[in-house]
């Protein structure tokens, strides 16, 4: 049985694309931490349903359950996901009709971003096809021989690096999470033993002041980061310094909302997400400058910039920024 909660966001949960595992006598309390907390021992797990039934049909989950028979905040929140009511404010409304929003046969569509154009997909499937736009891009890098480890930093739930990781038992990279969250370290664990990559390595770490020392042991290290420099306060500043303090050679793949700043700065990038709606979302600005100038004070090399790379939704579009060392 999988235990545990993922705190990444309610954007997620109410994403109306993940399944809850739930053994019997779970409960749900709001008091200590993001806006899902557990209590102590309480034991359900969140995660994104496209791993979770790939895990299911290997057999290495026994159970899949909704979450709706949870408590009353949840049912709330999964009947809106059920009706499948991801935005429920006019203003969301209309972003979402602005973002392509119709429906076909009582499916409902969205256009989503797929490697800087727009596809049509269901809604349902918006988060996980994020998920396996990242795998696409990354599993040729890892199979390159080129990388002796690979680092997930603020992986949350961990999803994305365990599933990687599982796809790559037979090589020798060694791959890390690292988190904040202890929940969601917790959870990335739980799916790590569950996926059978027990040797991922999970490391709580606060990257606004970072000890990367662990990283030193390595050749050549992929970093990799999804939504998560976007939100780092005040800035990413001293986790780069970090990095370059630390890693001789290293690449760095970074998923991040900031098509808007990229196209401040190449009049050929159409964004599909304006500085508004990133502010509207507490997100930090600013990135896009920082990186580049980065990138250039200290000699690397931009291997890829691909703006609107994909979404998790269709009003959050992530940019793939690749940068080398
Ligand atoms: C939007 S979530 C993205 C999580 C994951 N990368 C994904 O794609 O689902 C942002 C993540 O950044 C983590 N985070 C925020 N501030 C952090 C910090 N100072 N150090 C480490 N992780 C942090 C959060 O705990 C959360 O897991």
């Amino acid at each position: 049985m999988i235990l545990g909660v993922d705190l990444v966001g309610i954007e997620q949960l109410l994403s109306a694309n993940h399944i809850a595992i739930l053994p019997k006598g779970t409960r749900l309390d709001r008091s200590t931490h993001g806006p899902f907390p557990l209590t102590s021992g309480a034991n359900l797990w969140v995660s994104r349903p496209a791993f979770l039934t790939y895990l299911h049909l290997k057999d290495v989950l026994a159970t899949i359950r909704g979450l709706r028979s949870v408590g009353a905040g949840v049912v709330d929140m999964i009947r809106a996901a059920d009706q499948k009511i991801l935005f429920e404010t006019p203003k969301q409304r209309r972003a979402m009709a602005a973002a392509g929003h119709r429906q076909v046969n009582g499916v409902d569509l969205v256009k989503m971003p797929r490697m800087g154009g727009l596809v049509e997909v269901p809604i349902e499937l918006v988060a996980s096809e994020y998920r396996s736009h990242v795998h696409d891009y990354l599993r040729p890098l890892l199979n390159s021989g080129r990388y002796d480890a690979m680092v997930e930093l603020g992986a949350g739930p961990g999803d994305l690096i365990v599933t990687i990781a599982r796809e790559s038992r037979d090589t020798t990279i060694k791959f890390i999470g690292t988190e904040i969250s202890i929940p969601a370290c917790g959870c990335m664990l739980e799916l790590a033993i569950a996926a059978g990559t027990p040797l991922l390595e999970i490391r709580r770490l606060d990257l606004s002041c970072p000890d990367l020392s662990f990283l030193s042991a390595f050749r050549r290290p992929l970093l990799l980061t999804s939504g998560v420099l976007c939100v780092l306060q005040p800035s990413p500043a001293s986790l780069f310094d970090e990095i370059l303090s630390k890693l001789p050679r290293f690449d760095l793949v970074a998923l991040e909302p900031v098509s808007f700043e990229i196209a401040e700065r190449d009049s050929r990038v159409r964004p599909l997400i304006t500085r508004e709606q990133y502010l509207s979302q507490a997100l930090i600005p600013g990135l896009w400058p920082f990186l580049e100038d980065w990138v250039r004070c200290h000699g690397m090399i931009v291997e890829r910039v691909i703006p609107d790379f994909s979404g998790k939704r269709p009003i959050h579009p992530m940019s793939l920024i690749h940068v080398a060392k």
